[in-house]
């Protein structure tokens, strides 16, 4: 098991867009796994490949439920719809976290580490993750989307954010 060291913050790499994989291969399996491992090392729900220092279209996610860990390569979102607001936060940008308008459903089409081509089909906080992770992949955080907190009354307890 390798852990990777999370990029965070001012790291100029987090802004830079990913390239596409085109080698479905042994090292790209170890990447995989090696991100799956400090993902949830860091408790994370998901992560991208910049955010360990390659830029490759490549992320993982686990939503620490019974379904385990998945890996996306060369994700790209082919429909959108609906409207959700939650709270984000992110394991490359350290004590912040943040009101983040996604689409409520989305479909993904991917590679799986074998290069063949998935479609898979999300709705609530699997949405936002995959949202999340593939901004990731063109230079954008959650912090650029950032919409102003509700007021108060309205929203009084502390927002429980995962991070991703
Ligand atoms: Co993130």
């Amino acid at each position: 098991m390798a852990l990777l060291t999370i990029r965070k913050d001012e790291d100029p790499i987090l802004r830079k867009v990913s390239r596409p994989v085109e080698k479905f291969d042994e090292k790209l399996s170890q990447l995989a796994q090696d991100m799956i491992d400090t993902m949830l090392s860091n408790e994370g729900v998901g992560l991208a490949g910049v955010q360990v220092g390659k830029l490759w279209r490549i992320i993982t996610y686990d939503q620490h439920n019974e379904e385990g860990s998945f890996v996306m390569i060369n994700p790209v979102i082919k429909q959108a719809s609906g409207s959700c607001k939650d709270y984000e936060a992110c394991l490359s940008v350290t004590e912040t976290y943040g009101l983040v308008e996604r689409p409520s459903e989305i479909t993904v089409a991917y590679q799986d580490l074998d290069g063949n081509h998935q479609e898979l089909t999300a709705d609530e906080n699997l949405s936002r993750i995959l949202c999340h992770e593939i901004d990731h992949l063109d230079g954008v955080l959650f912090i650029d989307k950032m919409i102003p907190e509700p007021d108060e009354d309205e929203d009084p307890e502390e927002p429980i954010a995962e991070e991703a």
